[in-house]
């Protein structure tokens, strides 16, 4: 499984943000090395507990669009519900099918499709947010 790196094309130069999604990769890295080991469950606990810490993050995050006033807010806000809508979908179909290499690839392949979202989507407000607010 191709290992998840950091680009700085995903830096937004908001520090506390990009701690945040430096956790949320290192979460993820988790979630890999029980799937490199074939230990779903655990993969699928590890899951759970990044979902947890992406729920916190969109808080802060939206917490800080909105004292810099990001006209987009209630789009990307939206855009942070669905993705937690579909990371528990996949927590709850990863349960109901704990056996054989499909479930160990559906999950594999819709965590990464979750962490690139809630990190590229994030390009939205970058250039905003760097003339409005950079910390
Ligand atoms: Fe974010
Ligand atoms: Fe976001």
């Amino acid at each position: 499984m191709t290992k998840i790196q950091w680009l700085s094309s995903f830096d937004t130069g908001i520090s506390s943000i990009d701690k945040d999604h430096h956790d949320l990769i290192e979460a993820i890295s988790g979630v890999q090395a029980a799937l490199d080991v074939d230990d779903l469950e655990s993969a699928t606990g590890l899951f759970e507990n990044f979902l947890n810490m992406a729920r916190s993050h969109f808080a802060r995050e939206e917490a800080f669009l909105k004292k810099i006033y990001f006209p987009r807010i209630e789009a990307h806000s939206v855009a942070h519900r669905e993705l937690l809508v579909m990371g528990e979908s996949i927590v709850a179909q990863t349960k109901n099918n704990m056996d054989g290499p499909q479930a160990k690839k559906h999950l594999e392949d819709m965590v990464y499709f979750l962490l690139e979202d809630i990190i590229k989507a994030d390009a939205d407000f970058k250039s905003y947010a760097q003339e409005h607010g950079a910390q």
